[in-house]
């Protein structure tokens, strides 16, 4: 499943973002990257536990643990913290599958990326190409979001970001360890529990609603791992 979450930060808040990410110290993204996609990738990144990479990140965090739209298709068990990264001109990032276990830098923990986001923090006319390209289950998806907009996307994906031919782009993007680690499970859970929503806004005295909230739980219950 690919999910759109718009409007995470308001135009102000990215203006702010954006000016303090042009004066910050970019490092080569090649250090995060695994053996194989180091040859694939080509853009800047803040280093890991950089403050400014701290601060959105952070916020950004906290403002999806009160998005139930994200909480409802992630069901996230825990994160490895969100990193920058700036794709200038000749920036690209090619085909490739993430590392399935990420460990954050100071922790002991490993953190399975059963999904990525991406954060667009550039607005989409002030760049040409760097769309990050998606095969998903129905086929490829490019996607190329409003400053501000998140995207999440299963991460057993094939993904790329386009060459960016002009201007910069810059992006937060992190991974999610979810309770539920099939995508097809999750997927299932995210679309009875919408359901089950608009059942309860439209009809909201249908007795039908408790049973069906009862077998969400004991979908989640069979399928979640802590
Ligand atoms: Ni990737």
């Amino acid at each position: 499943m690919l999910l759109h979450i718009p409007g995470l930060f308001d135009a102000d808040e990215i203006l702010r973002i954006r000016q303090a990410l042009e004066q910050a110290d970019w490092a080569d993204g090649k250090v995060t990257a695994g053996y194989q996609s180091a040859k694939a990738k080509h853009n800047l990144q803040l280093p890991e536990g950089h403050a400014l990479a701290k601060e959105i990140g952070g916020a950004l965090i906290d403002r999806l643990w009160r998005n139930p739209l994200f909480m409802s298709a992630a069901l996230p068990h825990k994160v490895f913290p969100p990193l920058i990264n700036c794709y200038r001109e000749g920036g690209s990032f090619d085909f490739h599958i993430d590392n399935a276990l990420r460990q954050p830098k100071g922790s002991a923990e490993r953190v399975r990326t059963d999904l990525s986001s991406t954060l667009f923090l550039s607005d989409p006319h002030s760049y040409d190409g760097g769309e990050l390209v998606i095969q998903d289950t129905y086929g490829v998806r490019e996607v190329k979001l409003a400053a501000g907009d998140l995207v999440l996307y299963p991460g057993t994906s094939l993904h790329k970001v386009n060459p960016v031919t002009r201007g910069a782009r810059y992006a937060a993007f992190f991974w999610t360890q979810s309770l539920v680690r099939e995508d097809s499970q999750r997927t299932l859970l995210f679309e009875m529990d919408n359901a089950i929503r608009q059942l309860g806004a439209d009809v909201p005295e249908h007795p039908s609603l408790l049973q069906l909230t009862g077998t969400y739980h004991n979908l989640l219950r069979r399928w979640a791992e802590v």
